[in-house]
C-alpha cells in the first residue's frame, strides 16, 4: 500500500504550510517572542492546514531549541514529532467526532493537571472541535480558564461557530483560509515535481478547480490521477475524462457559436457532451465557470497576470476574443441564464431538455425592456438629445433632415441628472417600433434606427429610412495600421482585441474615426484606459496627436 500523497507531504514547518500566511506569520512571532497562549482556536474549510499548524504549534512549542517557530527537526522531540514520526506521550491528539462526550471531557480534564513527561509544554489538540457536546465543552472551561503553565489546548475545527462562546473567547482565534488557485497549482507542481510525474500543464487547472481550494482533496485528486496514468503520464484528456469536466476544445466550440448566434453549432455542442455520456449538469456548471471567467477577463484585461484567472497563456489570446466578441452585458446576461438553468436543473429527470432550453434562452435577442437595451436606447437618445439641442432654433426642416448628422462619440450618460435619467428611460423603454424595423425583420426589434416618432413629422418620408448612424461610410486604409495594432497589443491586448473588431473610417483632418457595430464594444474603446492607449500609439507611430473618435454603426443583421 502507498501512503496517500496528502499524508506524505504533510507540513512539518510553519514554511511548509503555504497559503497560510495571514495565520502562520503571526502565530510564529508570537511563538519567537515568548508570548504564548494556553489555548489556540484553528478555524476554516477543511484540508487547508489547520490540524497540520497544530502538530507544527507542538512541535514548536517543545523543540529543546525553543519554543521556536524554526524547530530544529534532530532533537528527540522534533523527530518523534515529525509527520513521520512516532509522535510524543505530552502531546496528546483527541478527534471530538468520537470522544466529544462529557466523559471523555473529565477524564482529559484530570490527566490534564499531570505535568508533562518528558517535554515543556503538555499539548492538547482537540479535532474536529465543533463535534464536543455542550457539556463536554463545559466540563473543560475550568482548565481552558485556569491552566496549569504547562498546558496549552488547540481546538481545530472547520465551525468555529459551534465551539461555545465562552471557551472561543479563551482562546486566540486564527482564521485559516480555502487556498488560493494560484498557489495550490505551485503546490500541486512542485508536489509533482517531486514525485517525477509526468503531468500535461493543463491538468493543474483541472484539479486546482476540482479541489475546491482544499489541499487534501486536490491532493487526493492528483493522487487518484497519478495511480492511473500509464507511461505517457497524466494527460489531459484522461483527466476531463476522469474528472467528467467539460473538455475546454467544446467550451470554446459553445462560446464561439454563442457569440455568432449560431444555433445549430450551440445545439450540436450539447449534442456532442449528451452523446459522450456526459451529464449536462456539469457542462452547464463548466459554462458558468466559463463565463465567468470572461466576465473576469473583460473588466480585468490583466487577470491572468495578477492571479485572478488560471488561464495558460496560450489560451489567453482566445479566451480576450471571446471576451471582446460577446461583450460584458452579453456575457453576464448568458451567466444569469445558465445560473438560473442549473437551479431548474436540480433535480429534473430531463437535464438534456432543460440544457437545451437554456442555450435557447441565451440565443434569444436581447430583452426589449432589459436593463442593458435600456441602456443601449438611452445612450442613443441621448446622442439625439446632444444633436437637437446643438441644432439652430428655427431651421427649415426639409434642409435640417437632409444635412448628414455627424454622430458624437459614444459616452456613458453620466452626465445625466437622475430624474432626467428616469425620464429618458421611461421614453426609450416606450419608443415605438419605427416603420424601417418593420420592415426588416431580421434586425432585432431594439435599435431605432430612423429620428423618434416626434421627429418623424418633421422628416419628409423620402428621408425616413436615412439611418441616424454612419452605417453605409467605407473603411478607409489607416497608414502603418498592422504597426499600430501591434503597439496597442504591447499596451493592452483587450484594447487590440477591441481595435479588430472597429473598422476606420475616417484617418483624416487629424481625426481616427473607429466604427464598431455595438455601444458596448464602442463604451469600452472609449473607457479612459483603452482610449488612452490608442491616443499614445497613434501619436507614436502616425505622429500627430490625433482626435480619436469611436462611432456606432450596427451593419446588416450584426448581434447587438
Ligand atoms: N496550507 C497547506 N500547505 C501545504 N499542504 C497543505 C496545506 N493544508 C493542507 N495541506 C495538505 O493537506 C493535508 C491535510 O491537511 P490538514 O489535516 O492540516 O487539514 P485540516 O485543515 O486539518 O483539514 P480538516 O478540516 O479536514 O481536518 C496535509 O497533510 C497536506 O498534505
Ligand atoms: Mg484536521
Ligand atoms: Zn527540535
Amino acid at each position: 500500500m502507498t501512503l496517500a500523497l496528502y499524508r506524505r507531504y504533510r507540513p512539518a514547518t510553519f514554511a511548509e504550510l503555504v497559503g497560510q500566511e495571514h495565520v502562520t506569520a503571526p502565530l510564529a512571532k508570537a511563538i519567537d517572542g515568548g508570548r504564548i497562549n494556553h489555548a489556540y482556536l484553528f478555524s476554516g474549510p477543511r484540508g487547508c492546514g489547520k490540524t497540520s499548524s497544530a502538530r507544527i504549534l507542538a512541535r514548536s512549542l517543545n523543540c529543546e531549541e525553543g519554543p521556536t517557530s524554526t524547530p530544529c527537526g534532530v532533537c528527540t522531540s522534533c523527530v518523534s514529532l515529525a509527520p513521520d514520526g512516532p509522535g510524543s506521550i505530552d502531546v496528546i491528539e483527541i478527534d471530538a467526532a468520537s470522544h466529544g462526550g462529557v466523559d471523555d471531557a473529565r477524564d482529559l480534564r484530570e490527566r490534564a493537571f499531570y505535568a508533562p513527561v518528558s517535554s515543556r509544554y503538555k499539548v492538547y489538540i482537540v479535532d474536529e472541535a465543533h463535534m464536543v457536546t455542550t457539556q463536554g465543552f463545559n466540563a473543560l472551561l475550568k482548565v481552558v480558564e485556569e491552566p496549569p503553565d504547562f498546558l496549552v489546548f488547540v481546538f481545530a475545527t472547520t465551525e468555529p461557530d459551534k465551539v461555545l462562546p465562552t471557551i472561543r473567547s479563551r482562546t486566540h482565534h486564527y482564521p485559516f483560509r480555502l487556498m488560493a488557485p494560484a498557489i495550490m497549482r505551485r503546490l500541486l507542481e512542485v508536489i509533482s515535481e517531486v514525485e517525477t510525474a509526468r503531468i500535461e500543464p493543463s491538468v493543474f487547472p483541472l484539479v486546482v478547480r476540482a479541489g475546491g481550494g482544499s489541499a487534501r482533496d486536490s491532493l487526493s485528486i492528483l493522487d487518484q490521477l497519478l495511480a492511473g496514468a500509464g507511461p505517457e503520464g497524466v494527460t489531459y484528456k484522461s483527466a476531463v475524462s476522469l474528472l467528467g469536466v467539460t473538455d475546454d476544445a467544446l467550451l470554446d466550440e459553445t462560446i464561439d457559436a454563442l457569440a455568432a448566434h449560431d444555433a445549430p453549432g450551440v445545439f450540436r455542442a450539447v449534442d456532442q457532451v449528451v452523446e459522450a455520456g456526459h451529464d449536462p449538469r456539469r457542462f452547464a456548471t463548466d459554462l458558468l465557470d466559463r463565463l465567468r471567467d470572461l466576465i473576469v477577463l473583460d473588466a480585468v484585461p490583466d487577470a491572468s497576470g495578477n492571479d485572478l484567472l488560471d488561464c495558460p497563456p496560450d489560451r489567453l489570446d482566445l479566451m480576450n476574443q471571446q471576451a471582446a466578441a460577446l461583450g460584458s452585458a452579453t456575457l453576464s446576461r448568458m451567466a444569469d441564464t445558465v445560473h438560473e438553468g442549473l437551479t431548474e436543473m436540480r433535480g429534473t429527470t430531463a437535464p438534456r431538455l432543460l440544457l437545451e432550453l437554456v442555450c435557447a434562452r441565451m440565443l434569444l435577442p436581447v430583452d426589449n425592456y432589459s436593463a442593458d437595451t435600456v441602456v443601449g436606447r438611452l445612450e442613443r437618445l441621448e446622442r439625439r438629445l446632444q444633436m437637437a439641442d446643438s441644432r439652430p432654433e428655427h431651421v427649415d426642416p426639409h434642409k435640417r433632415s437632409r444635412t448628414p448628422v455627424a454622430p458624437s462619440p459614444t459616452t456613458a450618460p453620466s452626465h445625466l441628472s437622475s430624474t432626467e435619467a428616469t425620464r429618458l428611460i421611461a421614453l426609450t423603454a416606450a419608443t415605438p417600433l419605427t416603420t424601417t424595423e418593420k420592415a426588416e425583420p431580421d434586425r432585432p426589434p431594439t435599435r431605432p434606427l430612423v429620428p423618434l416618432a416626434n421627429d418623424r413629422r418633421a422628416v419628409p418620408p423620402e428621408e425616413r429610412h436615412k439611418p441616424l448612424f454612419e452605417r453605409a461610410t467605407p473603411p478607409v486604409e489607416v497608414p502603418r495600421w498592422p504597426e499600430l495594432l501591434s503597439a496597442v497589443r504591447q499596451g493592452s491586448r483587450t484594447a487590440e482585441a477591441l481595435l479588430r473588431q472597429a473598422r476606420a473610417t475616417q484617418a483624416s483632418n487629424g481625426v481616427l474615426k473607429l466604427t464598431v457595430t455595438s455601444a458596448a464594444l464602442a463604451l469600452r474603446l472609449n473607457d479612459e484606459i483603452h482610449k488612452g492607449i490608442l491616443h499614445h500609439v497613434a501619436r507614436q507611430i502616425l505622429g500627430d496627436p490625433l482626435e480619436i473618435q469611436v462611432i456606432v454603426a450596427p451593419v446588416g443583421g450584426a448581434p447587438y
